[in-house]
This record gives C-alpha cells, sequence and structure tokens, in this order.
C-alpha cells in the first residue's frame, strides 16, 4: 500500500466559486495523518468566493480566473505543471472545465454534486427533487469527463426526504453529507 507522509503527499488544487465549506472541509482533511493529500493551489473565477479568501488567509498558493478566455488556460495549465498539481478536486466549482484540463487531468479530477446521480444533473438539483416528491436526496462524488455531471461514480450517500422539507433544510443536510463523503472518496482513489 502506497505511504502518503509529508512530501509524498498527492498534490491537490481546488476549484471553487462560492461559499467554500467543501475546500474548508478538504484543507481540514488534507491536514490529517492518514490523509493522501495536501492542498497546493486554489483556484476561483470569483475574486470574492469565500472559499478562494478562506484560502488566501491560511497562506495556501491562490489564483484567480476567468474561465472566459480559451487562449489564456494554457497558462494556468501551466501554472498547475509547475507546481506538480496530481489531482483536481472541484467544489461548488460553477464553470466547465475546458478541455485541455480533461486532456491533461485525465482520472484527475473530481467533483462533487448535490444529487443521487445519474439524476437532478446541472443546477437546482434539490427544487427538482422536492418537486418531484423524490423518496431521497443525497450528493454524489464523480470523476470528471467532458459531460456535465456524467463521469463515473466514487461515492454517493442519501437521506430521507421529509414532507417539511424546504430547498433550505436539504441543502443543509445535504451539504453535511458532502463533507463527509469528499474526503472518503479521496481515499477510495489513492489508498
Ligand atoms: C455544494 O452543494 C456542491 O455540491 C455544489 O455546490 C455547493 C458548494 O458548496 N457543487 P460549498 O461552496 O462547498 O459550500
Amino acid at each position: 500500500m502506497t505511504r502518503y507522509t509529508g512530501k509524498n503527499k498527492v498534490k491537490t488544487a481546488i476549484f471553487v466559486s462560492g461559499s467554500g465549506t467543501n475546500l474548508k472541509n478538504l484543507i481540514k482533511f488534507s491536514k490529517k495523518i492518514n490523509s493522501p493529500i495536501s492542498i497546493n493551489l486554489v483556484i476561483s473565477n470569483n475574486l470574492k468566493s469565500k472559499g478562494f479568501l478562506f484560502a488566501k488567509k491560511n497562506k495556501i498558493s491562490t489564483v484567480f480566473y476567468n474561465f472566459n478566455n480559451d487562449k489564456n488556460y494554457e497558462i494556468l495549465l501551466s501554472k498547475l505543471i509547475e507546481l506538480n498539481i496530481k489531482l483536481i478536486c472541484l467544489a461548488g466549482f460553477m464553470k466547465i472545465i475546458p478541455k485541455n484540463f480533461l486532456k491533461n487531468f485525465k482520472g484527475k479530477i473530481l467533483n462533487i454534486h448535490p444529487s443521487l446521480l445519474p439524476k437532478y444533473k446541472g443546477l437546482n438539483t434539490h427544487g427538482r427533487a422536492l418537486k418531484n416528491k423524490e423518496k431521497y436526496v443525497g450528493c454524489t462524488v464523480h470523476f470528471v469527463n467532458n459531460k456535465l455531471d456524467s463521469g463515473k461514480i466514487i461515492i454517493q450517500k442519501k437521506t430521507r426526504l421529509f414532507k417539511k422539507d424546504t430547498i433550505s433544510t436539504i441543502k443543509k443536510r445535504v451539504l453535511k453529507l458532502e463533507h463527509k463523503i469528499y474526503p472518503i472518496a479521496i481515499k477510495k482513489i489513492l489508498l
């Protein structure tokens, strides 16, 4: 079994757009002795992202990137290569990953999605589940491929949907599950 200690840990970049609770959780996880990853870079398309600001405050290298200009992807890619990044974790990242990233990091990009995929790809997952009176809601960690929320599933976790649930109660409950399964998924693929 590979031992991931100190410098041996898999250098990881996190892509974030919003509140960054998954990012914070992964940073905490990376500091554990049995964690196979170190967080070496945080990339965001949103300068005001709480996750991005948290990374800055915690002295993790950060790069702001708007993801609107195809030509500049090469610059970002070279930064990842320079830092020897071997794993990319999308954590609430609201942009489409450029094709050349997929090519260079084949099988190395993970995403967390707040639904029980293949159900409810895309946005407003909880609202749609609620409307359809689903029995369960949940979340999925999956590999990223060139189709939205469609790569191979690594792990899922579900929770009951109750009559009194609202989008916000579901969001809260599912987010807790997300924080549980993202580290498990990482261990599953690396250990
Ligand atoms: C999470 O629900 C994640 O599954 C989705 O966006 C949300 C991000 O939350 N892709 P946070 O930024 O990690 O708090």
